[in-house]
């Protein structure tokens, strides 16, 4: 059987565990995401039990961060379906995200302690990260640095915590994994605010330029806030419904300034120095997930 479908029956039994017919339910609701973090622990770990279990819990993680994210955000649409928090109400979609997390620690206590320690960790990061990036939407954030640690932890910190686990469960350096993943989840998310902007919202399976609306200044708005020449007519934009006017301005100068050009340029130098860590493992299928990753169109 192929190992990703292996990850998904995994995931089907540990929900089954739980004894509950809701979440069953809920889960059916999910739909699939693009399993990047299975994909990347399988070629590094290769495919096995533990690793079929490691990648289970750690889509489990993922899929209750982002049912929380969406309560969050606001956000009506999630893998090209209506969200859970659309489908019935934030209080089900946060409901079903503490059952999906609590389960994934309880299945990481049979696992080693190093492990789950990593993984568990980044939890609290990823937590920490989204706070963060609520509070920066308050005002006009201008700092690259913020932007550069919230990104890191609510992002790249789960990616860093499943390549790192990966080299552990398989006797690899997990210091040289452990930098691939986070230097991979700090370009991975700059795209995903990068296609915020350029992708639609059918292609992208969830809401599209509304980043900027809910108050987020990513990579491209940074860029272009520092180079655009009329920065008020900007900052008047700011956390505001945009008409298909307005949308179209910001886009016009995201290209004129080269803002968004720079933005991919900053994800890719991310990209070379996360190959660039794991070089000697000479592993073409780990090149190819961080090129196929930056090239994404969702
Ligand atoms: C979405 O993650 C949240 C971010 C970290 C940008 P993914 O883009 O990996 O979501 P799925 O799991 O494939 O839906
Ligand atoms: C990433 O941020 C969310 C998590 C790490 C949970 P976003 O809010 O940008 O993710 P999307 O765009 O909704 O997938
Ligand atoms: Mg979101
Ligand atoms: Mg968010
Ligand atoms: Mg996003």
């Amino acid at each position: 059987m192929e190992a990703l479908l292996k990850v998904k029956k995994q995931i089907k039994i540990f929900v089954e565990e739980i004894g509950d017919k809701k979440s069953i339910e809920l889960l059916t609701l999910l739909s699939e995401g693009k399993m990047l973090r299975s994909k990347l622990i399988l070629k590094i770990a290769g495919i096995s039990d533990e690793s079929i279990k490691l990648c289970a819990i750690v889509e489990m993680i993922q899929s209750a961060s982002l049912l929380h994210d969406d309560v969050i955000d606001e956000a009506d649409t999630r893998r090209g379906k209506p969200s859970i928090n659309a489908l019935f109400d934030n209080k089900t979609s946060i409901m079903f995200g503490d059952i999906l997390y609590s389960k994934a620690f309880t299945q990481l206590t049979t696992m080693d302690k190093n492990i789950a320690y990593t993984i568990s960790n980044s939890v609290t990061l990823l937590s920490v990260g989204e706070m963060m990036d609520v509070d920066l939407t308050q005002t006009f954030n201008t700092s690259y640095d913020k932007y550069f640690e919230m990104i890191y932890k609510k992002t790249a910190s789960l990616i860093e915590a499943s390549a790192k686990a990966a080299a552990l469960l398989s006797g690899k350096d997990e210091e040289a994994f452990a930098i691939y993943g986070k230097n991979l989840g700090l370009a991975f998310q700059m795209i995903d605010d990068i296609l915020d902007i350029t992708a639609d919202s059918a292609t992208l399976g969830k809401p599209a330029m509304l980043d900027f609306v809910e108050g987020k200044v990513t990579i491209p708005y940074l860029l272009l806030h520092e180079r655009i020449e009329d920065k008020e007519r900007l900052e008047k934009l700011y956390k505001k419904p945009l008409n298909e006017k307005e949308t179209q301005w910001i886009k016009e100068q995201m290209i004129e300034t080269k803002a968004l050009e720079d933005s991919v340029k900053q994800a890719q130098t991310l990209g070379l120095e996360a190959i660039e860590a794991i070089k000697e493992y000479n592993n073409q299928d780990l090149e190819n997930i961080m090129s196929d990753m930056i090239n994404r169109s969702f």
